[in-house]
């Protein structure tokens, strides 16, 4: 596997792939790669001739007071992980050569960032679809493969790819969990232990509240409110717990058959998101 940091050097390896005819995928991660991470990349393996990972922890993406600072940085181990993995092409810029000079210009989804994660995280969508789009100008990939687990960013992405005509064929994939169902995060390793035991709680609420949409609970609301109840008293902070319609991400009205239940709840230090679809079958 091959390692690059400038943009002209991945440009020229891409361009001369293409030019043999072959596909590329791409794989776009912050790093810390876990088995999630790296599920995308068995994805975009199985999809396509060539995979492009890039490790970037993009600053445009945290707020104020938010861990950019702290983020973890394992470059050298997840080099080792991306290679056993197949992959062809690592990208890790330094943050200069992705941002050289003050940003002037930012892509922006309307309405889909207001829900969920883009109500408490202002401007942190924009810093994804900003950095995603330049990973695809500099890589132009013909597809690109985003976890499940940040459900809302691959509403958004795609969304943009649509709106915007890049010729990006977007792969959504199922989120890896831990065996008690906790799912994997980089941010996982920020958990203490007693907090790590706790972690898996939140999707067991959320597994709580869509069995209870299958039986019929139709006031997403007051579900939603229990639900949160139940997560304050085991210690958790909730930060959102919502049941939304799937494609708008709007709070969900007893109509919708397409649902999502989606929280974000602290545990000490650490912000936990997770999600899960359910789909209401209508009686014969
Ligand atoms: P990061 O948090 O590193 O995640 C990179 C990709 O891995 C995302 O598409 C994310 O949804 C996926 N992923 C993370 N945990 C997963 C899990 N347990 N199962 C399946 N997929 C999982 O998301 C970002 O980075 C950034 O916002 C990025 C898109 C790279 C833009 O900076």
């Amino acid at each position: 596997m091959k390692m690059l940091q400038t943009i002209a050097e991945v440009r020229q390896q891409v361009r001369a792939w293409k030019q043999a005819g072959e596909s590329v995928a791409l794989v776009p991660t912050m790093g810390n790669l876990h088995e999630g991470h790296l599920r995308l990349v068995d994805e975009a393996r199985g999809n396509s001739d060539r995979v492009v990972a890039t490790v970037f922890v993009n600053p445009a993406q945290f707020g104020p007071g938010e861990d950019y600072e702290s983020y973890p940085r394992t470059l050298d181990a997840d080099r080792e992980l991306l290679s056993a993995r197949g992959t062809d092409l690592l990208f890790a810029p330094p943050v200069e050569e992705m941002y050289p000079r003050p940003n002037r210009a930012w892509v922006d989804v309307e309405e889909l960032d207001r829900h969920l994660c883009g109500a408490s995280r202002p401007g942190h969508f924009r810093g994804v679809c900003t950095v995603v789009s330049k990973l695809f100008l500099i890589v132009e990939p013909d597809s690109a493969f985003f976890g499940e687990k940040d459900y809302q960013q691959l509403a958004i992405l795609r969304r943009m790819t649509e709106d915007l005509c890049f010729p990006v064929e977007i792969h959504g994939v199922a989120t890896a969990r831990e065996p008690d169902g906790l799912a994997m995060s980089s941010r996982n390793r920020y958990l203490t232990d007693s907090e790590r035991s706790l972690a898996p709680e939140l999707y067991r609420h959320l597994q709580l509240a869509r069995q209870a949409i299958i039986d019929g609970e139709r006031d997403y609301a007051s579900l939603a409110r229990e639900m949160e109840k139940g997560l304050k008293n085991l210690g958790f902070t909730p930060d959102y717990f919502s049941v939304v319609e799937a494609a708008s991400l709007a709070p969900a009205g007893p109509e919708d058959r397409e649902l999502l239940v989606a929280a974000a709840a602290r545990l000490g230090a650490t912000r936990l998101i997770d999600n899960i679809g359910v789909t209401i079958v209508r009686s014969p």
